[in-house]
């Protein structure tokens, strides 16, 4: 189709591929994938408007931020889809046969970047009578591959087709790996982290004193639960109640654990490098929901009280016996976890015109659920939560949780 030009074709790799692992590196095919070799991909896509509001433009000022965005998130989602990053692979049986299985080698997922040349409309598209074919059929990517073909073509590609007032965003991907279901799962998480936003919302010194002093109460305590794991809880009580999960649901928060003064004799003040390892909190999402603030803030201090001298000691020990990195498919899915610590001397900076009134972070590592712990300028907790737009906004309705929060 002349209208369509291409800008670019390139190839997405799973973002933290585990190079080393061969254990799952084969997937076979079943009776329900194999009859499907001689036929086409499952091709569908979806058209979107351009942004409209200014929020949304100010986001997505350009289109490459949203072609880079894409990108980013077909890469991580691969993570967790890595046979889609992979090929099929046939081996000729002595018997004459012939068997297919997946290679997840990594090898990529095709991704193509292209324009409708500033000429087609949304209405180009969803207005004729009859479906107008040659165009549409010109936005999806490896158009007339069969499945049994993908011994050396993509399993998936994606193609991102922008028109005069909208985005065409496709998938392509063989129909021997995947069926509809399968399908729309990969499509829609790997589409929807393009709304993830960091918000801010303060817990001052006295919301801060409250909240512990609330969790404590509720567990027969006076002073075992931190300010905190207060403020912690409080958080995750508000992301859980937005997510209307089944309460036998278990959900996971990740805590990071200091070893500087857990080790005995202690680091010393001044030990340069890391010194911090991570430990996860697991409750049922019914009992985090209605055992008040004081039932997960008490898991919390429990899980932490258990990282004693000796358990930090093990976790070098049992480390360097079975070494294993951090990657985005490893951390535990739909945990929320945190990140820095309000003890961090933050606010101490004065280069000669005055302190800092504001600390945010950067994009390394920002990911889902992701909580990160600043103190505030003027004494208090300053939580920045990273969640998607629909949840942050959730939060904000939320009385429960505003209730002692400061927000912007
Ligand atoms: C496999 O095919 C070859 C060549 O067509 C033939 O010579 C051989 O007998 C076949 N083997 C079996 C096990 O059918
Ligand atoms: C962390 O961020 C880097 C880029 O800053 C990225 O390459 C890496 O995949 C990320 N890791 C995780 C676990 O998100
Ligand atoms: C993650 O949460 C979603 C709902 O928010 C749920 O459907 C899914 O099963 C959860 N996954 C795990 C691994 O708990
Ligand atoms: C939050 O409240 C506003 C105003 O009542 C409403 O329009 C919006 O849909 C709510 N959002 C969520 C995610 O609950």
């Amino acid at each position: 189709m002349a209208d369509i030009q291409l800008i670019s074709t390139s190839s997405v790799k799973a973002a933290s591929h585990k190079e080393c692992s061969t254990h799952d590196q084969r997937i076979e095919l079943t009776p329900w994938d194999l009859p499907l070799l001689l036929l086409g991909p499952i091709q569908k896509g979806l058209l979107f408007p351009k942004p409209k509001t200014t929020q949304e433009i100010r986001e997505y000022s350009s289109e490459s931020s949203i072609i880079q965005h894409l990108r980013t998130s077909l890469s991580r989602t691969l993570d967790f889809f890595n046979p889609l990053a992979g090929r099929l692979v046939s081996i000729q049986n002595e018997d004459n046969t012939t068997s297919y299985f997946i290679d997840c080698d990594n090898a990529g997922a095709q991704f193509v970047q292209a324009i409708a040349n500033g000429v087609v409309t949304i209405a180009d598209i969803l207005e004729p009578i009859y479906v107008p074919d040659r165009l549409v059929h010109s936005f999806f990517p490896l158009n007339g591959v069969l499945n049994c073909e993908g011994t050396s073509k993509p399993l998936l590609g994606v193609q991102v087709t922008e028109l005069v007032d909208g985005i065409f965003i496709v998938c392509t991907l063989n129909h021997a790996v995947a069926d509809g279901t399968s399908f729309w799962h990969f499509f829609n998480s790997c589409f929807t982290p393009l709304s993830l936003k960091e918000r801010i919302f303060h817990f001052t010194k006295e919301k801060s004193a409250e909240l512990k002093t609330k969790a404590n109460a509720e567990i027969g305590m006076t002073n075992r639960v931190s300010s905190l794991q207060a403020i912690l809880t409080h958080c995750w009580r508000s992301v859980i109640r937005t997510q209307n999960l089944d309460p036998n649901q278990k959900v996971y928060f990740n805590l990071l654990i200091g070893a500087r003064t857990r080790l005995h004799p202690p680091l010393p003040e001044n030990y340069f490098g890391n010194a911090v390892y991570g430990g996860t909190v697991t409750v049922k999402a019914g009992d985090l929901l209605e055992g008040g603030l004081g039932h997960a803030a008490w898991e919390m201090n429990k899980m932490v009280a258990l990282h004693t001298n000796e358990k930090a000691r093990s976790f070098l020990e049992s480390w360097v016996e079975s070494p294993r990195l951090f990657t985005a498919g490893s951390v535990v899915r739909n945990a929320s976890s945190t990140s820095s610590s309000p003890r961090f001397n933050v606010y101490g900076n004065d280069f000669g015109w005055g302190r800092p009134v504001a600390v945010r972070n950067g994009a390394a590592n920002r990911t889902h659920r992701k909580i990160t712990v600043f103190p505030m300028a003027e004494g208090g907790i300053d939580i920045e939560a990273c969640l998607s737009l629909e949840t942050l906004e959730a939060m904000g309705n939320d009385s429960e949780f505003m209730d002692v929060v400061t927000s912007n």
